[in-house]
């Protein structure tokens, strides 16, 4: 043994482990997903994510003070609309539910951060992320018909108050055609956080049940990514990057914690990911059966997100996770 080399020295009290540690977790780096549904005093618990509730606006104005209190970084809404159409009409419309969502919550918390998820799979009835040709069984989705619905519906979000507009629909050209068309309506201080890296993933699955969002036919394969490439993220990021994007997204997380750590290596912009609904699901369930700590598996695992680049990661453990940390509510 060479006696100068002695690593464990630096292990041996909470003191000198918490002097030399490297990545902090923290409640701001934590952004709470909410699901919105039409009506009033609706607070309905998904089968498949024990915790996470659809909330109608009132209920979600009164998580969003929790949320607030407990210092986390903001929220991110999803729309779960009552109609559903082929020009995905509540994803664009003034009254879309987002948008009513975010009118109450900045009114009732102008402090609090708040994102919009823009796509269209929620609000279409086929359910996939963009438009499709008449005939269509298969769901090829149409490119640049999408962009238009895209851009429309950023800039709704925009108007009702969002403070980040967050396009998740892999679309090529997305974060362009966002861009512009926030700038021509004025936002031009609006910054984009993109879902640059989003792959086909079956890690979705829960996130289905939640926003009720399943394609009808089909899958996403013909524009998320395939689950096997890598380099190919670095193609996605480098051009949501020269399209205007403030901010780049990897999802899911956890299975892909070697394209985070690439993404980070490879850009100067904030890096987010998404520790999506399936990676929540299979912990809340181990947890219920007794077989893992909950709390010591959710902190470690965020935290090694953290540690492979992530910037602020998006989670439904997010109150959970402030709570343990011991910070606020
Ligand atoms: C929609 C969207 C999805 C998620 C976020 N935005 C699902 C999908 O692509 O089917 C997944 C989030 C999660 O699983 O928690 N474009
Ligand atoms: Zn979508």
């Amino acid at each position: 043994m060479f006696p100068n080399h002695r690593p464990r020295r630096l292990r041996s009290t909470p003191a000198l482990r918490r002097l030399v540690r490297e990545t902090v977790l923290r409640p701001q780096d934590l952004v709470y997903p909410l699901f919105l549904v039409p009506g009033q005093g609706i607070a309905q618990e998904v089968r498949s994510m024990p915790g996470v509730y659809q909330l109608s606006i009132d209920k979600a104005v009164e998580q969003c003070r929790k949320v607030q209190d407990l210092g986390l970084g903001g929220v991110i809404l999803f729309g779960v609309p009552d109609d559903k159409d082929l020009a995905a009409t509540g994803a664009w419309h003034d009254h879309g539910i987002v948008q009513q969502g975010t009118q109450a919550i900045k009114q009732a918390l102008p402090e609090l951060l708040v994102m919009a998820d823009t796509c269209l799979c929620e609000y279409t009835s086929h359910g996939h992320c963009g438009v499709l040709a008449e005939a269509d069984t298969t769901g090829r989705v149409l490119n640049d018909p999408t962009l238009t619905l895209l851009q429309k519906t950023a800039v709704a979000q925009a108007e009702s108050g969002a403070d980040i507009i967050a396009p998740s629909g892999m679309m090529d050209g997305m974060v362009q055609a966002i861009r512009q068309g926030l700038d021509a309506a004025g936002f031009t201080e609006t910054p984009i956080l993109s879902y640059a890296a989003k792959y086909a993933s079956a890690y979705y699955g829960p996130f289905r049940d939640a926003a009720e969002s399943a394609p009808q036919f089909g899958d996403r394969r013909t524009y998320q990514m395939d689950p096997a490439n890598g380099s190919e993220a670095l193609k996605e990021i480098a051009l949501d990057e020269l399209e205007g994007a403030d901010m780049l997204m990897v999802k899911p997380a956890l299975a892909y914690l070697d394209i985070l750590w690439r993404v980070k290596e490879a850009t100067q912009l904030p890096v987010a990911c998404y520790n999506v609904s399936g990676e929540y699901s299979l912990v809340k369930a181990a947890a219920r059966n007794g077989w893992v700590n909950e709390e010591a598996i959710v902190l470690e695992t965020l935290t090694s997100m953290r540690r492979a680049g992530a910037d602020f990661i998006l989670t439904y453990h997010a109150k959970d996770a402030a709570r343990w940390l011991g910070h606020g509510g």
